[in-house]
């Protein structure tokens, strides 16, 4: 994340992807993205057949205008690119204050959008819960192979523009996949139908029914949540209760090693990754009730699909737990 003196971050994503703000709004989230990616070979015939079949009539290296309707609404289409190229379309905002990162697409997000279509096997009919979703894109990548997303964050302004980006890539997405947006807040996660949720009176708030699925996800994704100590605590304390209960669960989770130099250490360090090493070495040592868990980071080394920088910074981590009877 890049510090500017108003104390406002930048995603790199956002200054080295073009995008459109939109027009007329007075809302703050103002800024569309059209995300290019290409499909693995083997993908286009899993996708639902309208988009796998359609014919692009267009130039293939035309990547589209960005379209709306008469409302001013962006308008996604189901067309590819290409045959093998699609796009998603995510509306967001520039720089934001810390507070409100979510409201961003991190480069770690697009490293785990990469992974999920690399393994989209695993994938395929799943149940996922994507903690700290944001504005939606990895979950939205997840929901082109899973049965199931249950998309989580915390702040009806993130939640409602994650869920406002999921209906507007409908069109691409189909009917395959249910997504269900609701607060999940690991600062007050408890534990199994607890009342966690400061969404009490809105459509977010997680029901016996959430709770339920929330059970029964078999895949978890988090992308680019390691940066503060006290969230990276709560995050942990989170991961540990959701994954001790059957049934097993593997979580993958994106991480960029930020380097600052500090006057106390008088070297360049990286605080936030030290914290979240410790955290993982306490999940590893941990036996809980016949719950172990096991951790390991996951070389980068498979194809890139979308377009970011992949620099050795950017770190992939699986996490998986075993749950003896
Ligand atoms: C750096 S953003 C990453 C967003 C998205 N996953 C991405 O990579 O583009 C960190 C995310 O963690 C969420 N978050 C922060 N505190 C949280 C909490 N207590 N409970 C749940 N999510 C939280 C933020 O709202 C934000 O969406």
């Amino acid at each position: 994340m890049e510090r500017d003196v108003s104390d406002k971050v930048l995603s790199d994503v956002h200054v080295f992807t073009p995008h459109e703000t939109l027009p007329d709004t007075d809302e703050s989230v103002n800024t569309v993205t059209r995300f290019n990616f290409s499909l693995p070979p083997d993908v286009k015939r899993e996708l639902s057949p309208g988009i796998s079949s359609e014919k692009n009539t267009s130039n293939p290296d035309d990547d589209g205008e960005l379209l709306f309707d008469e409302d001013g609404d962006v308008v996604v289409t189901r067309k590819p690119v290409t045959e093998n190229k699609l796009v998603i379309t995510i509306e967001h905002m520039m720089e934001t204050k810390l507070d409100d990162v979510g409201l961003q697409v991190w480069q770690g997000c697009l490293l785990l959008c990469d992974f999920v279509l690399h393994l989209h096997t695993k994938f395929k009919a799943s149940r996922v819960v994507d903690l700290g979703a944001g504005v939606g894109l990895t979950s939205i990548v997840a929901g082109l192979f899973a049965e199931s997303v249950l998309v989580t964050d915390v702040g009806e302004m993130i939640l409602r523009t994650s869920e406002s980006n999921i209906a507007l890539n409908k069109p691409l997405l189909g009917e395959d996949c249910s997504f269900l947006v609701k607060e999940l807040n690991w600062l007050k996660f408890c534990g199994p139908k607890d009342s966690y949720s400061d969404a009490r009176s809105s459509r977010f708030q997680m029901t016996e029914d959430d709770h339920t699925l929330l059970d029964g996800v078999s895949l978890i994704l988090a992308a680019e949540v390691i940066y503060d100590p006290d969230l990276t605590d709560a995050f942990f304390s989170t991961v540990k209760q959701l994954m001790s209960r059957p049934p097993a669960k593997t979580l993958y989770m994106t991480l960029e090693k930020r380097l600052v130099f500090t006057l106390a250490d008088l070297d360049v360090v990286s605080p936030a990754y030290e914290h979240f090493q410790e955290k993982m070495e306490e999940l590893l040592a941990l036996s809980l009730d016949g719950v172990t868990f096991h951790c390991c980071q996951v070389p980068c080394d498979f194809p890139q699909y979308f377009t970011y920088d992949r620099h050795k910074h950017l770190e992939l981590w699986q996490i998986t737990s075993s749950l003896s009877d």
